[in-house]
């Protein structure tokens, strides 16, 4: 049962919030203030009525509807400010970006998530499609024989997977999904019953994938080892979490390295639990240090399902993925893609396969290293003129956390600082779970998730531009913006 809440806005905004029976008062206010902005029903900018006036329309005390307008306001949904009132924030589809609406871009954007589609190799691909397709079976193009896919892409996905990522691989266990958000889903109803152990902070999309499944989600805290299953105990006394969920090599959105004694204990968990690990390796093979950080999946492919997708390595629209599963886990999985998509396109599998085979993934997965990197030495040399600002997880990927000063503006304030010069950036809050305020550091972390992925050269280095005039206003401590830009080509 819902409750309707239809209320006035100080500004005239009709307020119409719905707040779920059983939940608490705060709760409830809470989740029904995310949606409304979220779905853009509370468009950025509207001014919230004041907390006396809310509370009496809703019944509510007015301690309540001020704390949920606190959490909202560190959540970086709403702003507050002193003598205005209470507004809504600009909420970039940000971490997300994977919204059902669309929504108007701005010129520039530092939001993390997509790399530089303009370099997707079409000649490559073109090729590499025109061979595989020519020498493919006509069955190819018929209903797939075995849903697992392509056996052409699974034997050289294993090949690949064992040199480059030190996944213990073999073709029978290789499921072709489309993209990693297809393997989550389709885990989330193979597996038996149990929670989800989320790291937290985490891509909210994600959330949504595993809660949409009707599973519960577990907090995970992350700190400078990474996630921390120690609060989930062991053996019996964790009957209730079915797998976690981890991005080992790069937390999403930290950017932290997840250490060997964690990466133990993982493990670990997962054999006294019977639980599985369920590792995202989304930018695994994007590493600028010398150390190669090998997946977890190479200490136990019993316990752990390794994800891997061409999203970043390619282009996010190819939309495939593959999970390396647990033997036992083989079966329930193609049992879900049976009920869902059947099975997954098969050209774009053939194509892949043939540019694995001959080699043009690495040449590709090399050049995008070499892009990636300057890109983001460029940002790391721009940051560095900001003397109050840090940034964390820079040795892999194609984004970097950047820490804002606690005794400064917050990160809703750049980001709306930012939207006004028409730059979009995402920031830390969104990616916090809701209502677990115990996993997140008691300094209240305030950060910036700044891809430098996204867009073409130029693009990104006139988003840069905006990025650090804006970080100076703010912040001050930076003579010029565009001379650490040399580097950008
Ligand atoms: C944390 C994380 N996992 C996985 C992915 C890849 O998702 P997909 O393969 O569904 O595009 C991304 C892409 O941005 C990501 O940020």
């Amino acid at each position: 049962m819902r409750k309707d809440w239809s209320t006035s806005t100080g500004s005239g905004v009709d307020l119409h919030l719905d707040l779920a029976a059983g939940e608490g008062r705060r709760d409830g206010l809470e989740r029904a203030l995310r949606s409304a902005i979220r779905s853009g029903r509370l468009a950025a900018g509207s001014r919230l009525p004041a907390t006396r006036v809310l509370a009496a329309e809703l019944g509510l005390s007015r301690g309540t509807v001020s704390a949920a307008y606190d959490q909202l306001v560190a959540e970086g949904y709403l702003l507050a400010r002193h003598g205005s009132g209470t507004t809504v924030a600009h909420v970039p589809d940000a971490g997300t970006r994977r919204s059902a609406r669309s929504v108007a871009p701005l010129p520039h954007d530092l939001v993390p998530g997509t790399p530089d589609v303009t370099a997707f190799p079409v000649e490559v691909w073109l090729r590499a499609a025109r061979r595989a397709l020519n020498a493919a079976p006509s069955s190819a193009f018929g209903y797939a024989g075995d849903l697992r896919g392509r056996p052409e892409l699974r034997a050289s996905l294993a090949d690949y997977l064992g040199r480059a990522r030190g996944v213990a691989a073999s073709p029978e266990r290789i499921v072709v999904v489309g993209g990693y958000v297809q393997g989550l889903s389709l885990l989330a109803r193979a597996l038996g019953p149990g929670a989800f152990g989320m790291e937290d902070p985490c891509l909210p999309f994600h959330r949504e994938i595993v809660t949409n499944a009707s599973r519960e989600i577990v907090a995970l805290p992350v700190d400078g080892d990474g996630a921390d299953v120690s609060g989930l105990g062991s053996g019996r006394r964790s009957p209730n979490c079915a797998a976690v969920v981890v991005t080992p090599a790069h937390q999403y959105p930290s950017g932290v390295t997840l250490a060997p004694a964690r990466r133990r204990l993982l493990i670990e968990w997962a054999r006294s639990s019977g639980g599985v690990v369920i590792e995202d390796d989304y930018d695994g093979e994007f590493r600028y240090g010398r150390q190669p950080v090998g997946a977890l999946q190479g200490m136990d492919h019993e316990h752990v399902v390794y994800a891997g997708t061409c999203a970043k390595a390619l282009a996010p629209a190819l939309r495939l993925g593959w999970l390396v599963l647990p033997a036992t886990l083989v079966d329930p999985v193609i049992e879900q893609l049976r009920l869902t998509t059947l099975q997954v396109e098969a050209p774009g599998q053939l194509t892949l396969a043939e540019l694995i085979n001959s080699h043009a993934y690495d040449r590709q997965i090399r050049l995008g290293r070499a892009r990636y990197r300057r890109r983001r030495d460029a940002l790391i040399e721009g940051l560095a003129r900001l003397p109050r600002l840090g940034a964390a997880g820079i040795s892999a990927g194609q984004h970097v956390l950047v820490r804002l000063p606690q005794d400064g503006p917050g990160e809703a304030d750049v980001i709306e600082a930012a939207r006004r010069r028409g730059l979009a950036l995402s920031g830390l809050a969104e990616h916090w779970h809701a209502g677990h305020a115990a996993t997140r550091p008691a300094d209240g972390s305030q950060g910036l998730v700044v891809g430098y992925g996204t867009g073409s050269e130029s693009a990104y280095r006139a988003a840069l531009v905006v990025f650090f005039d804006v970080l100076a206003d703010l912040y001050g401590g930076f003579e010029t913006a565009t001379s650490s830009l040399a580097s950008v080509s």
